[in-house]
């Protein structure tokens, strides 16, 4: 007899992941947004040293990297949560915050967890289009906001557009949101953004906004997405509470801890990253629109290019991928036309532009 699972299984979209991985040495991995860069040897050390205790279970209480981040960021560890990648304090916040009955307000197209929450929980979703330059609309989101409402995700810069909006249009939008619901604003790319300004710029907003969490993580400006360390600095402690209510005991490994802790030290190496990183995209923006295809303004690692009419981007996307460059398909992320490239080396940007002209 098949296994009967549970009718939320049959909800939960299939997480879009990046194609790819199997096709060998020879290929630009352009789909995932994450560092071209590898992490620090320091960094690497440490999580040598913390497998080599790999017996025991990690600090239960992770102590040493919310201690890390209380500092860097002002923030008391109280309120500092911890997942293994955002990704995981996404699933938890839905889990601790949503259930039938209940409302989730986000923008569309916007990161592709977002439907997993209300999926998950039976809440229901609230997709608020973005506008005509792919940035969200806040106006529109905020007049979705009823009682129902329990959470709010604002994604800036927006994943897969890489749009940002600046911080006084959040902070005017925090102020007609009501204290009970929480808004999450996700800030993964926010190192790269010079429309925010810096990661110490949306801070203030925690201490006049209690419901929000401002959502981190080491995946990208980092480079340790393969170890999986996200964080939220929360507006009020229960926040934290609540997600690690819902999560097992250990859902950070003693390496990835280690690993955050330390990466946090070499903030000139983080410059120089985004300095790399805003070069490449200035440069990508401008190739894409000498040929006439339009692009999003973006303030992330990646770019948001119209390749096509609608759900036209397949077979570029497909072709791009013959000539061993791999990039994502706009319609796996609610954009049909698009394709989301995330900006590699100068290299790899070389490779998936020179891919592109052939096509
Ligand atoms: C907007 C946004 N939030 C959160 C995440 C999750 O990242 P991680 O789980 O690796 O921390 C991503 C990853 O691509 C993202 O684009």
């Amino acid at each position: 007899m098949a296994l009967e699972f549970a009718e939320k299984t049959r909800r939960i979209p299939v997480y879009p992941v990046a194609a790819g991985y199997s096709l060998g040495a020879d290929v630009t991995m352009l789909a995932s947004n994450e560092a071209a860069f590898g992490p620090l040897e320091p960094v690497v050390e440490v999580a040598r040293h913390a497998v080599l205790g790999a017996n025991r279970y990690p600090d239960p209480s992770y102590m040493q990297l919310r201690r890390a981040l209380s500092d860097r960021y002002g923030i008391p560890w109280e309120r500092v949560a911890l997942g293994s990648g955002s990704c995981d304090l996404l699933l938890a916040a839905g889990e601790a915050l949503l259930e039938p009955g209940a409302e989730l307000v986000y923008a569309w197209p916007s990161f592709s967890m977002y439907p997993h929450l209300a999926a998950a929980s039976g809440a229901r979703a609230i997709e608020v289009p973005l506008n005509a330059d792919a940035v969200h609309d806040l106006d529109a989101i905020a007049t979705e906001v009823t009682v129902a409402t329990r959470l709010v995700l604002i994604c800036n810069p927006n994943n897969p557009t890489g749009t940002a909006l600046p911080l006084e249009d959040i902070e005017a939008f925090l102020d007609r949101i009501p204290d009970h619901v929480c808004v999450i604003l996700d800030e993964a790319y926010v190192e790269f953004s010079l429309t925010v300004g810096d990661p110490f710029a949306s801070l203030p907003l925690l201490a006049r906004h209690p419901n929000l969490v401002i959502l981190r993580t080491f995946s990208k400006v980092y480079g340790l997405a393969g170890l999986r360390v996200g964080y939220g600095l929360c507006g009020s402690e229960t926040f934290r509470i609540a997600v690690d209510q819902v999560r097992q005991p250990f859902y950070l490994t003693s390496a990835a801890q280690a690993a955050g802790a330390e990466a946090l030290k070499y903030q000139d190496e983080v410059e120089r990253r985004v300095v790399a990183t805003v070069a490449a995209r200035t440069t990508v923006t401008d190739a894409l629109r000498e040929r006439g295809l339009w692009v999003a303004e973006s303030d992330a690692n990646f770019v948001w290019v119209r390749l096509a009419e609608d759900g036209g981007d397949g077979p570029v996307v497909d072709a791009l991928r013959e000539r061993g460059v791999i990039v994502r398909s706009g319609t796996a992320l609610g954009g049909p036309g698009f394709a989301r490239v995330t900006l590699g080396t100068d290299a790899e940007n070389a490779r998936f532009l020179a891919a592109l002209a052939e096509l």
